[in-house]
């Protein structure tokens, strides 16, 4: 009978609110293929009971039993490995028990819901909430944790896990990225070991540079591009994180992700709340593929600025000026733009500071006014000059940052991260503000308000960060000096939050010396990032092909450059497979080259979209050959842009037929090269196929000349199409 009730009960209800008669609460977090199951045991507590596809038939979820996967293990208690939570009492108890007492479901819109689930310990009133946000459609879910008590005093928190994770397979296999200036991204799979295996950053400003706070985890056996089982995980925090891998004595593995506890304990008062960042997972049993193209269809919708919305086309002056600039000569530059045809000028660093004028990096920041002798009519003539010429206008800025040398420097000494008493430490000659400070929040959001306003047509801003924390000692945090890390990042996070409450739709890139703070915590204030300092086109064939898996193209800026010695057709179409800009001195190109980059910013235009929003396929690694192919396929699988790349060839390297992926079998297509210099390199060229016929047959479209390329426009033919 009561078996019936329950069956009843899932048939009607599916599986939100099922209570089965037998043992626990069951609690799912369902996307559109995956569930995260949890259930509570006869002992109060919460288990993971399940992380995978879903079953076919829900009513199956009760007889799975639980496992002694406990959700969020704490510290002090029966627990002896690594805990999500420790925590010290305010009468010094430094154990945690945490059971369950209630969960809630809430939809958020069409594809989103919510799910809360309530823990607290039966001697204290202290409680954590676990929240899950399910995108269905996307197939994805952001964790996060929260962290409150009602004690006499305040507890202090040691560690504060965004979620922990835990898995049961035979085998894990593990792909990090890791990297430092100019070398980013670069990407390493290793089979994880009984132990403790840590990823994570000290650096304060920056998440990313030497680890990145991203991975795929593997279970079974390696998984390539189409096929195996695995999760995508990313971090959306931009300071310091941390991600632990820890496998057991029985083979199972419990993944915990977070702010890096590293001299962070951190003082929480009665009645507040403590918030975790978000750990942003998706689980896929067909590969890498899937798996990123699943994060980019949610960062589309929930991870970055307008997501859905066109980028701008730019020419930026940093590596053909650096610092050497006057009005006149931007004015020339404006002038390159225009003739190249994109949007928008982007000036960049050294335009401000005048008792100490930025004309090397070792003076200037802090002091964000225009240099007279170097503008004597102010950004405003500028902007004015681009736009009568026909290109909007950005700006860099580096707003977290002083230079000793500044009047900034000089006025607010206590604004300054640095130790009383030791010898300050720099980094690339300047220091850090104190973001932990109310009055440097307000200072640093006035730099982009207070040119906002003086300038309302400012159409972009590059926001740079180019120092670490070295001289971690905040003047306003006092006694709480173990909390700097975290107060950095929410202070930053307060000023950035602002500034799109008054600019929601400003065009913003994040750039940090490179790629050095590219995270989903930042992300969702920017439109795009910068994804390295190295420009030299067979460098960014990987670091590019590193953030694909995580970011959508639309995002990653792609700058065609003088840096490497490749073609300028090989530059081209490495850049127009990302966010495509310009850093180029274009009066030193001869007429054919401006003719062909005039054409290639004409074919992105007509083409970007399906670049920005299409699915991306990733058919052939560069880790895997000397060559790199990827595409792009918009929605309705009628539109396709293929970027072939062959490396720097061995002696013997023969290439196979690329089987193309993400089209309609049943759709006919026409192969058109694109980009083309001086002769087409694919001899297919204006051909028809059917998309079966591409998908298993394939095309010889590798180039056998090193540092060269291809680039296809793929274009449904429909019957009455002539062409
Ligand atoms: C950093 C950025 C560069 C450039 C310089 C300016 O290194 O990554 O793109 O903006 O700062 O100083």
């Amino acid at each position: 009978m009561m078996k019936k009730i329950t069956l009843f009960l899932l048939l009607t209800l599916g599986l939100q609110q099922i209570m089965t008669a037998q043992t626990a609460i069951l609690i799912p977090v369902e996307t559109k293929r995956t569930i995260l199951l949890y259930s509570v045991g006869k002992d109060q507590k919460l288990y993971q009971s399940y992380l995978g596809t879903k079953l076919q038939q829900a009513t199956e979820y009760s007889d799975m039993g639980t496992k002694n996967f406990e959700s969020y293990l704490s510290a002090g208690t029966s627990n002896l490995f690594e805990p999500a939570i420790r925590v010290r009492h305010a009468d010094n108890n430094p154990s945690l028990e945490l059971q369950y007492v209630s969960y809630q479901q809430k939809k958020i819109n069409d594809s989103i819901t919510l799910t809360t689930i309530k823990l607290k310990d039966p001697q204290y009133p202290f409680e954590v909430v676990l929240n899950f946000k399910a995108s269905f459609n996307e197939d994805v879910i952001e964790q996060w944790t929260e962290i409150r008590h009602t004690e006499k005093k305040a507890v202090t928190l040691y560690n504060f896990a965004s979620s922990m994770l835990h898995f049961d397979a035979s085998a894990y296999w593990l792909t990090q990225f890791h990297g430092n200036w100019a070398e980013e991204m670069r990407m390493q799979e290793s089979k994880l070991t009984s132990g403790i295996k840590i990823i994570d950053s000290k650096l304060g400003t920056r998440a990313d540079m030497y680890q990145t706070p991203v991975f795929f985890l593997s279970l079974n056996k390696p998984s390539d591009e189409t096929s195996g089982e695995l999760i995508a995980g990313t971090l959306a925090w931009s300071g310091n994180f941390q991600l632990a891998f820890e496998l057991d004595e029985l083979n199972s593995l419990r993944v915990i992700t977070g702010m890096n506890p590293y001299a962070s304990e951190y003082t929480l008062q009665p009645d507040k709340v403590f918030t975790t960042p978000s750990f942003i997972f998706t689980y896929s049993n067909k590969g890498k593929g899937e798996a990123s193209r699943n994060l980019h269809s949610w960062a589309r919708k929930n991870g970055l600025i307008d997501g859905d919305k066109p980028r701008l086309t730019l020419l930026n002056n940093w590596e053909t000026t650096f610092f050497n600039f006057d009005e006149t000569k931007l004015n020339g530059l404006f002038d390159d733009a225009v003739k190249l045809g994109v949007d928008l000028f982007l000036l960049d660093d050294g335009w401000f500071g005048n008792k100490y004028p930025r004309a090397n990096d070792n003076a200037g920041l802090g002091d964000w006014q225009e240099t007279k002798t170097k503008l004597p009519n102010g950004i405003e003539a500028l902007i004015k000059s681009a736009e009568q010429k026909g290109v909007k206008f950005g700006i860099w800025i580096e707003p977290e940052m002083v230079n000793p040398k500044s009047e900034l420097y000089e006025k607010h000494p206590e604004w300054v991260l640095r130790f009383p008493n030791r010898s300050e430490k720099y980094f690339r000659n300047q220091l850090v503000l104190d973001l932990t400070n109310p009055q440097v929040q307000d200072f640093v959001y006035g730099i982009i308000d207070n040119l906002m306003t003086a300038h309302p047509s400012l159409a972009y801003f590059k926001w740079d960060c180019n120092s670490m924390i070295g001289n971690a000692y905040s003047p306003y945090l006092k006694d709480n000096q173990s909390q700097l890390y975290i107060d950095y990042d929410l202070g930053l996070y307060k000023v950035m939050a602002r500034v799109r409450e008054k600019y929601p739709h400003l065009p913003m890139m994040l750039c940090s010396g490179g790629g050095g703070r590219v995270d989903y915590g930042a992300m969702k204030y920017f439109t795009e990032f910068w994804p390295s300092d190295n420009t030299d086109a067979l460098e960014r064939v990987y670091i590019q092909w590193g953030y694909s898996y995580f970011y959508p193209s639309e995002a990653i800026c792609c700058h065609i450059t003088s840096w490497g010695s490749q073609s300028l057709k090989f530059r081209t179409d490495v850049a127009m497979s990302g966010k495509m800009g310009y850093d180029i001195q274009v009066n030193k190109m001869t007429p054919e080259e401006l003719k062909f980059s005039q054409d290639a910013i004409e074919n992105y235009k007509r083409l970007n979209t399906v670049i920005w929003q299409g699915d991306l396929f990733r058919l052939i690694s560069p880790y895997d050959e000397n060559r790199s192919v990827l595409m792009y396929v918009n929605k309705e699988k009628s539109k396709a842009v293929l970027f072939s790349y062959t490396l720097n060839l061995r002696y013997g390297d023969t290439f196979k037929n690329v089987l193309l992926q993400g089209l309609d079998p049943l759709k006919h297509y026409r192969v058109r090269e694109i980009n083309i210099a001086t002769k087409p390199a694919f001899k297919e060229t204006d051909k028809d196929y059917s998309g079966d016929y591409l998908m298993k047959i394939g095309l010889s479209i590798s180039s056998t000349q090193s540092l060269s390329s291809v680039v296809l426009e793929i274009t449904e033919k429909l019957e009455q199409d002539t062409w």
